[in-house]
């Protein structure tokens, strides 16, 4: 074929076009698929899946852990309740199990605290249960889980460390079951949609990758320094308790195993030699600096309304409602001085990863930025891409023409409350297919493949802190 007949049938002498998404129903759709490997753009065009699942009986679940990710998960049965029932609900806080298990219709006797009690009768209670514990309490309710017969739907991070990661895969491995990790962002019709584009020659060969990460300023404040996972220790390195994500694309979209990581970075804000003179332990003990402070508690949440998820307010966003929050308690560390906190995790992080094959990624962590939104960059030996997470663009380099990938999936009424561009519910569709049909090739992510990209993240936080250039 002319290179201008090949252009033509790609579609690539049509300059500058936005895609809309409206195809011949006979195309195959994103997801778990294969894509045109003909070097023609037309993976550009593939139809966003819808979320409605394709299954023929009822999966049911146990919810262990009705926190922000235990309730997201759960949505997915109050769009799809034929093809999935919240039967058992499980967490320590009793208003948060009442809370879940009453918008589900939960049975009292499938209504548990502790998720030891869900195991105890020592007998299967549902199809699967969904771990959306705390990242210090996913090794043991999903080894028991596992042993006792459920498919298991597991946020990440896998576990706390690279021994029990691999005993998780061993144990699924053992009793044959399905565990989907939660690596959302693949199912994603963004980062679906690059990785077709990629797979399918389209930029010809990929020699390297330049992904970062923003955290976003007030998220760093709210997750990495005064919440949940500002402990390294506690959760898990922030490469893999923030990252895994990134790690995971990278390795996804590549195809291929990493060999070596060398990484690098530090805290370098966040700690109290930094504080400024006359900061109180909490900004809601009158901060002098409050007016001017960025990371001020009192202007995140109650001006701001960001990060709101922590503060059991239902939907609740009365600013004194929320100021009785920050001073209550139970709620309390969120009102701390983000240079008063014990915290100790990275707020900048660098990685240089070589896979095989030598296609090479720079990757970027970064807490100093105005938003989130990951920005990536691809370089082919004929084309190249550049996206901001929610739009990319393709340059041909012999005829300078762009292609772009725009689809707004908040146009699309079931995925508008998706969160992480649609794939928390994505993952829940390929989930309950696999599930219902037992298998485990429904899902983008196994758990083969998830461990590999924890050890590359246990592997750049040993080089981050040795200097050294580590194999994975
Ligand atoms: N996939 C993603 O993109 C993504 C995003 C955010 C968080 N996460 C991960 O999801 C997990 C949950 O995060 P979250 O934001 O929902 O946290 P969360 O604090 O909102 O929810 C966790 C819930 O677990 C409950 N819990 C604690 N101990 C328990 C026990 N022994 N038995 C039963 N319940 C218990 C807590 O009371 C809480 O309600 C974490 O591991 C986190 O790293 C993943």
């Amino acid at each position: 074929m002319k290179r201008r007949d090949f252009l033509k049938s790609a579609g690539l002498l049509a300059a500058g076009t936005a895609l809309n998404g409206q195809l011949s129903p006979a195309r195959t759709v994103l997801g778990n698929m294969e894509s045109p490997q003909d070097g023609s753009l037309n993976a550009l065009d593939l139809p966003i899946k819808p979320l409605r699942p394709n299954v023929s009986r009822q999966v049911s679940v146990i919810v262990i852990g009705a926190g922000n990710r235990g309730k997201a998960y759960s949505k997915y049965a109050e769009l799809f309740p034929s093809a999935l029932k919240v039967t058992g609900v499980s967490d320590i806080l009793a208003h948060r199990c009442k809370y879940l298990s009453d918008k589900h219709g939960v049975a009292s006797d499938m209504r548990f605290g502790h998720y030891r009690e869900v195991f105890e009768s020592g007998k299967k209670l549902a199809d699967a249960v969904v771990i959306a514990t705390p990242d210090d309490l996913h090794y043991e309710p999903c080894m028991k889980a596992l042993e006792l017969g459920y498919d298991v739907l597991l946020e990440k991070p896998v576990a706390q460390t690279e021994k029990e990661c691999k005993a998780i895969l061993a144990q699924a491995k053992k009793y044959g079951r399905i565990v989907a990790v939660c690596h959302v962002l693949r199912y994603a019709p963004y980062f679906i949609a690059m990785r077709e584009v990629i797979r399918s020659g389209a930029i010809g060969e990929l020699v390297s990758i330049q992904h970062m990460e923003p955290i976003q300023y007030a998220h760093m404040a709210h997750s990495y320094v005064r919440g949940n996972w500002r402990s390294s220790k506690q959760t898990t390195p922030i490469i893999l308790a923030k990252s895994c994500h990134d790690l995971d694309m990278m390795r996804w979209i590549i195809g291929k195993p990493c060999k070596t990581i060398v990484a690098d970075g530090s805290l370098h804000l966040f700690k109290a030699e930094n504080a400024p003179e006359g900061a109180p332990l909490k900004c809601t003990d009158g901060c002098p600096h409050e007016a001017t402070c960025p990371y001020s508690a009192i202007d995140i949440y109650t001006r701001k309304k960001a990060h709101l998820g922590v503060f059991d307010l239902n939907g609740n966003r009365d600013p004194e409602v929320i100021m009785q929050r920050l001073k209550d308690p139970a709620y309390s560390s969120y009102a701390r001085c983000v240079y008063h906190c014990d915290n100790d995790q990275p707020d900048h992080y660098v990685a240089d990863m070589v896979f095989e094959g030598g296609t090479t990624v720079a990757f970027s962590m970064e807490a100093f930025a105005p938003a989130g939104g990951r920005r990536t960059r691809v370089m082919g030996t004929t084309a190249y891409i550049e996206g901001d997470g929610s739009k990319f663009t393709i340059t041909d380099f012999r005829t300078r023409e762009k292609r772009v990938w725009n689809k707004k999936i908040t146009d699309i009424p079931e995925y508008k409350d998706a969160g992480h561009g649609g794939g928390d519910l994505a993952l829940m569709r390929d989930f309950v297919e696999a599930v219902a049909s037992q298998d485990a090739s429904k899902l983008s992510s196994t758990i083969d493949v998830s461990i590999e990209s924890h050890v590359m993240g246990f592997a750049a936080e040993r080089s981050r802190k040795s200097g050294r250039k580590e194999k994975v």
